[in-house]
């Protein structure tokens, strides 16, 4: 069943969402393995841009793109709507020597002024909303480079999983004409686009042992249009 806003939030308001986060997305080697490949897509989309550059990640969560990035020399920004998930952001950067900015904040209506940025992150945030749109653009506005974001694919094996899936917080389905005409009626230019994830990420956090196995066949499978993650990489046009 589709949750509100508030819904959602609260979920991750919990301190034992928060704090059990990390560990029970990305401890052993199957929630390692997503993690790796996410991070690393994140990165390499952003690398264009010069060091210091400002970047915001929005629903930071506990930090992990936010310190990542900070850790290539960018300044981060990094925004949430959960006091309890921004808690181990710090407590992360504190403890690693590193500098990121936490804004406690809404999504649709982020804690920034005149501030701009010169590119932006937002993962696993957009598919709990059927209007993820709204928050493309509303974080566009403060963003002149590229964004990177992921959705999730309708036409995936999370069809199937999604009944289960709605007990946790519930999960938008995307296809890809929608994504992309939205996209280009609003005036953003498609800089890259991949899927990912033909398995989805509960394969690989149940049956940790088999991810070697996998790996390939899941990325063969993401290629030919099976992912269950839409990556895109966008920026204004013009
Ligand atoms: C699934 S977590 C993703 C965290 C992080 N981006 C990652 O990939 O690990 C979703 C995050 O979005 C935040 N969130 C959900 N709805 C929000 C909203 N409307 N405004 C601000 N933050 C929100 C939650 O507090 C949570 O930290």
């Amino acid at each position: 069943m589709k949750s509100s806003d508030a819904e959602i939030k609260s979920i991750y308001q919990r301190e034992d969402v928060a704090g059990g986060y990390d560990q029970k997305r990305f401890l052993n080697a199957g929630g390692q393995y997503i993690n790796q490949l996410e991070l690393n897509f994140v990165s390499d989309q952003l690398s264009s841009l010069p060091k210091a550059s400002r970047v915001m990640d929005i629903a930071t969560g506990t930090g992990r793109f936010a310190l990542t990035l900070s850790s290539k020399g960018f300044a981060v920004t990094a925004v949430d709507g959960s006091p309890e998930m921004l808690k181990q952001v710090e407590e992360k950067a504190a403890s690693m020597g590193q500098e990121v900015t936490c804004k406690e904040g809404d999504v649709r209506n982020l804690p920034f002024e005149s501030e701009r940025f010169d590119g932006a992150c937002c993962f696993r945030l957009l598919w709990h909303y059927d209007d993820w749109q709204a928050i493309v653009s509303h974080l566009m506005e403060y963003c002149d480079g590229p964004f990177v974001f992921d959705l999730m694919n309708q036409r995936s094996l999370r069809k199937l999983i999604k009944p289960f899936a709605d007990k946790v917080a519930y999960q938008s389905l995307t296809s890809e004409k929608e994504a992309e005409s939205f996209l280009d009626q609003n005036g953003y230019e498609i800089l890259h686009k991949e899927q990912a994830f033909a398995f989805p990420y509960i394969v690989y956090l149940k049956l940790p042992f088999l991810t070697a196995l996998l790996a390939p066949i899941d990325r063969w499978l993401s290629r030919v249009g099976f992912g269950t993650m839409l990556y895109y990489t966008i920026r204004k046009k013009g």
